[in-house]
């Protein structure tokens, strides 16, 4: 349900799925499927300007939030809709957010990252149903700030219906039940999810309501961003699992 929860060995040679479905892994799906060469997760603002330095400044982007808003000297916030093809294709994005980027960077030791949220899930549930095949699945959610969130327990309890559905041999464990029951609860109604939810609402708030409509597209984005070697790279054809 967060993080925090984590012990080593709920990571530990599996396969694992993290959720910020507001906004870090809907944002992280959308610069894939607009063409970024890579997304790289960066926990501090400093460090993604370092980084920065190693590349052509017109092949890198600098993107996050911190309290929702772009940080300043940045090209860009956390909002999906600001990762077109424009502003991202064949470019490297170095991305620094609250929640999000903050628990792929703590994940140790787990067999393979995929980042997940409601645009891609279709693409990302195949991969877990085949992954369940052969090993265990642990799905984080990213939480807001070392807390429970309802979008991310609702988005992951989607992914448990559809891994469960699917007829693979899986037990689950009481989380994994919980969230399933919110997801059963909301069914495809993603945008009540988001009304009902803290960060939905906070979100709503300071104006990115646009933002709350582009999250909830179900499979908008068919892409599998795999974190491996501090990066996130789409799978394809040329990088199957
Ligand atoms: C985060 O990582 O905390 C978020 O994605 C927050 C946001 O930008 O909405």
């Amino acid at each position: 349900m967060s993080p925090g929860e984590l012990a080593p060995g709920d990571v530990l040679g599996r396969v694992v799925a993290v959720i910020d479905v507001l906004r870090a892994s809907t944002s992280i799906a959308v610069a894939l499927a607009n063409g970024a060469r890579t997304v790289v997760p960066v926990l501090d603002v400093d460090e993604t300007m370092t980084l920065a330095k190693q590349f052509e400044r017109s092949q890198v982007k600098l993107a996050g939030e911190r309290k929702m808003v772009a940080i300043p000297g940045f090209d860009m916030g956390n909002s999906p809709l600001e990762f077109t093809a424009e502003a991202v294709s064949g470019c490297t994005v170095l991305i620094s957010t609250t929640n999000g980027t903050r628990a792929l960077i703590g994940l140790q030791g787990a067999r393979d990252i995929v980042v997940a949220s409601y645009v891609n899930h279709a693409a990302v549930s195949a991969m877990l149903r085949a992954a369940a095949r052969s090993t265990d699945i642990s799905i984080v959610c990213a939480g807001t700030e070392g807390h429970f969130s309802l979008e991310d327990a609702a988005c992951a309890g989607r992914y448990v219906r559809s891994i469960m559905q699917a007829g693979t041999p899986a037990t689950a464990n009481d989380a994994a039940l919980a969230c399933a029951l919110i997801d059963g609860k909301y069914g495809d109604n993603i945008a009540e999810i988001f009304k009902d939810s803290v960060h939905g609402q906070a979100l709503a708030e300071a104006g990115f309501g646009d933002d709350l409509v582009a999250c909830a597209a179900m499979d908008s984005h068919p892409v599998v961003p795999i974190y491996q070697d501090k990066q996130i790279t789409r799978l394809g054809p040329d990088r199957e699992r």
